[in-house]
């Protein structure tokens, strides 16, 4: 029995949200999605559970169909280009999937296909007709985001309505209803886009969601520790009481739906996109050589499911993918869905379309990969919006990572290395600040623990600083530097204990801070991290040689921050 047993499961599949293949990653989507689970699933590990992390590309749908529009490229062209640039930044960041899939792949179709036609022939599903807008020069049906006209309420009557909402008086809107409508794909692509724009009739199916409402309800209620944004927004949907909804498109790009006198359709992106965890999960235990194993996961509940999301992902997480496993019935349901509010950009939205972001593959030709894991993690956004700010970046790179971390690693790894030739000082700890200090390594390692298991990253990291800091203090207030003159026994127990402490940080820091924890291992000539280690009793016996000192977290110069301020 070890101190999480109580908190953790044995085993784990963690989820993160699958991101478009339409575009580049930013700063918002990696504190919202992915620096969580990543954490979660470097802790799970280092506290010797078993855990696999998915994730992969949604490349199906209409957001990829008008991407590669607006380019004027096939949508092949555009999942190619941004999967790899995807995969490359979230592996440079140190975000290390298990697997990284796609969506557009004959195996998530065909997995996709088989859970479609088992919620039919199971009665879940029910065909119905709709008017819907048509544009005859794109020949195509249009998503109602891609339509604009005149508000048709006779107290608005803007210009500038969207197909979904007007966003003048904030009113939903029925497009086929739209005064005077807009192509904006004929718009995007330059040529006329008014005055051939037909309503005409099409089929859908639709899944009947509400067949679930009370076990759904059931499902919410008995997860009281979720994050309250989950939990409001869940209870949200369940209390306007669920409906039907149209889980096909009429698109030319997507999984085809697998049911005669259906061509054309394709599946809706929201459908097939939570299933690409069920394909990846396969895809990855069969490149094991386990092709059972994912069952493990997803049929038998004493495993831990954990899905980390952005907060506008979170009914579709929480309640419609739920409502989907139900329906099917093979499947067990998540255990968390962990998810986050918006990241702003000094104080502002950030924007794809504008192009106001901090983009992940930009900020790595600048900065390193642990100073925006840790700046991410220290603002997280996870119980209200939070605000990227270059000049706080620098300030708590600054004063957190170089002044506090990293000055009480190099000032014990400095004196050891003059006053004690590299080696861990040989002594007894016999005073009560030295015990004391030992006991903290012990309580942190609790703590910290703790609420990295809970989710708790931004607590977990303040806990983390608060270690190191006490660190320092230790080291001011044992003067080291005059014992060394007076009382060598005395210089020696300090450093002694420095050093548990700095390879207690170097284990503790590694889910925030992994290419750092790797160079501190490094430093102290002590074996990569392995599972399990967040347990192991110290490693560094006296006498033992420690390797060459580094700086860790250099200081971030003004010069370095200023273009970024524009
Ligand atoms: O919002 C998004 O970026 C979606 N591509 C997330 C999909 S998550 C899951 F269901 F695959
Ligand atoms: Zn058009």
């Amino acid at each position: 029995m070890d101190a999480f047993s109580k908190i953790l499961k044995e085993r784990y599949l963690v989820t993160a949200a699958l991101p478009y293949a339409n575009g580049r990653l930013h700063v918002g989507h990696i504190a919202g999605a992915y620096l969580p689970p990543d954490q979660f699933v470097r802790f799970l590990r280092l506290a010797g559970r078993e855990a696999h992390f998915i994730c992969g590309s949604d490349e199906n749908g209409a957001p990829i169909t008008f991407s590669a529009m607006k380019e004027g490229v096939g949508p092949q062209d555009i999942i190619d280009r941004y999967h790899a640039i995807n995969e490359k930044a979230f592996a440079d960041l140190g975000i290390a999937f298990s697997i990284y899939g796609r969506t557009h792949c004959p195996r998530h179709e065909e997995i996709s296909r088989e859970f479609f036609v088992r919620l039919h022939e199971q009665g879940h599903i029910q065909k119905k007709t709709s008017s819907q807008v048509f544009c005859t020069e794109c020949g195509m049906f249009l998503p109602d985001r891609y339509i604009e006209g005149t508000c048709y309420y006779e107290d608005c009557g803007r210009t500038g309505a969207r197909g979904d909402q007007c966003e003048a008086c904030g009113r939903t809107i029925d497009a086929t209803k739209l005064i005077d409508p807009e192509c904006m794909i004929c718009r995007m692509q330059k040529r006329a886009s008014r005055g051939h724009i037909e309503v005409r009739e099409t089929e859908h199916w639709y899944f009947r969601l509400e067949t679930f409402q009370d076990d759904l309800r059931k499902f919410v209620d008995a997860h009281p520790e979720w994050r309250e944004t989950v939990k409001r927004f869940s209870y949200g949907l369940l209390d306007q009481g669920l409906r039907e909804r149209a889980i096909t498109r009429d698109l030319p790009w997507g999984v085809p739906v697998p049911l005669d006198g259906a061509e054309g359709k394709v599946l809706y992106v929201w459908f097939d996109a939570p299933i690409g965890y069920i394909t990846f999960t396969r895809q990855y235990f069969e490149s094991l050589g386990e092709p059972e194993k994912w069952k493990e996961f997803w049929q038998n509940s004493g495993t831990g499911l954990v899905h980390f999301i952005g907060k506008d992902n979170t009914v579709f997480h929480a309640v419609i993918f739920p409502g989907m496993l139900m329906a099917h019935g093979d499947y067990r349901l998540p255990d968390a869905v962990v998810s986050n509010e918006f990241l702003n950009l000094e104080g502002d939205k950030i924007s794809t379309s504008r192009d106001y972001a901090v983009w992940v593959d930009e900020y790595l030709k600048y900065f390193s990969p642990d100073v925006l894991r840790y700046y991410l993690t220290a603002i997280a956004p996870e119980a209200s919006d939070s605000d990227f700010v270059w000049k706080d970046f620098q300030v708590r790179n600054n004063g957190e990572l170089a002044d506090n971390l990293g000055n009480f690693i190099q000032r014990t790894l400095g004196f050891v290395a003059k006053y004690f030739d590299s080696r861990v000082p040989e002594a007894e700890v016999t005073t009560d600040t030295g015990k004391a200090m030992l006991e903290e390594i012990k309580t942190a390692r609790r703590e910290i623990g703790e609420l990295l298991a809970g989710c708790r990253f931004k607590a977990a990291l303040e806990r983390l600083m608060r270690f190191s800091r006490s660190g320092n203090q230790f080291f001011a207030e044992e003067t080291p530097w005059q014992s060394r003159k007076t009382d060598m026994n005395a210089c020696a127990a300090t450093l002694l204990v420095g050093m548990r402490i700095v390879e207690a940080l170097s284990v503790f820091m590694y889910p925030f801070l992994p290419f750092s924890a790797a160079k501190l291992r490094e430093m102290l000539n002590l074996p990569a991290l392995i599972d399990g280690d967040w347990h192991t009793a110290a490693k560094l016996a006296p006498g033992h040689e420690l390797g060459k000192a580094e700086v860790l977290f250099p200081k971030i110069e003004d010069e370095a921050i200023a273009p970024h301020l524009a």
